[in-house]
């Protein structure tokens, strides 16, 4: 059995004082019927503060970052370390996201030397994988995820891929309102499990959760919880309202 797992990617918003204000809402407001596993990844100016809360109000939620640099220390002006990371008990850190891909020029060997990092510390990534609409409305799409999948697990052994979380993001529906059907997203899912049981045995692809994420709302996770291969969802822009999040959370 999977536990399912809502993680909230706040992307580059809420300063830590915002981020304190909304984490003493979502505390007075909580409620976790389904027993999932909850993390919220604020930028890392904010990481600090929002475990303060966290630990202060005792909430089962985890803290997660949104990236960090490969190189565990030295000279690499604004980058944040693996080390440094670890040391304000952040337990996930997200890799590989489409933004990073596209605004910043990550690569899928990028991605990959930053998820052996993680593996390196402890930290557990939550590595995100997905097409573009040109590669989904030319076919391609399986193809190209499974590749970026293949590339970026490269000396990724069986030990560290009980650690990993994979989110299947296709780019074209992240922050757009258009969401992947839940059978499309679902079917690319099956295939990203089918290619880890390839690299890593079927007990390993059973027990890896697949998250789905891409304008993720109140209105649509319960059709994408109820897809077999689909554990839970890396939300965007519905994490930043409390009552969305939690809407979400209890779907
Ligand atoms: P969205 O973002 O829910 O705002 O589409 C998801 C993500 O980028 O992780």
């Amino acid at each position: 059995m999977r536990i399912p797992f809502i993680a909230g990617n706040w992307k580059m918003n809420m300063t830590h004082i915002q981020a304190v204000s909304f984490m003493q809402d979502l505390g007075y407001k909580f409620k976790n019927k389904n027993d999932c596993e909850i993390a919220v990844c604020p930028p890392a100016t904010a990481l600090k503060s929002v475990k303060t809360i966290i630990d202060g109000d005792g909430m089962d939620i985890k803290l997660g970052a949104q990236n960090m640099y490969f190189e565990f220390s030295g000279a690499f002006t604004g980058e944040i370390s693996p080390e440094m990371l670890k040391a304000l008990d952040v337990e996930y850190v997200i890799i590989g996201h489409s933004e990073r891909r596209q605004y910043f020029y990550e690569t899928n060997e990028i991605v990959n030397k930053k998820i052996n990092a993680a593996f390196k510390i402890g930290l557990k990534p939550i590595m995100c994988i997905g097409e573009s609409l040109d590669i989904r409305e030319k076919g391609n799409a399986e193809e190209f995820v499974i590749n970026q999948l293949t590339e970026c697990l490269s000396e990724v052994d069986d030990e560290d891929i009980r650690c990993l979380t994979i989110a299947y993001e296709p780019i074209w529906a992240i922050g757009t309102g258009r969401n992947a059907t839940p059978e499309d997203a679902n079917n690319m899912c099956n295939a990203i499990r089918s290619r880890i049981k390839e690299l890593y045995g079927k007990k390993n692809s059973e027990e890896l959760r697949i998250l789905y994420g891409g304008s993720v709302k109140p209105s649509n996770i319960s059709e994408l919880m109820n897809m077999s291969d689909i554990d839970g969802a890396l939300v965007g822009g519905a994490s930043l309202k409390v009552d969305d999040f939690l809407a979400i959370i209890n779907y």
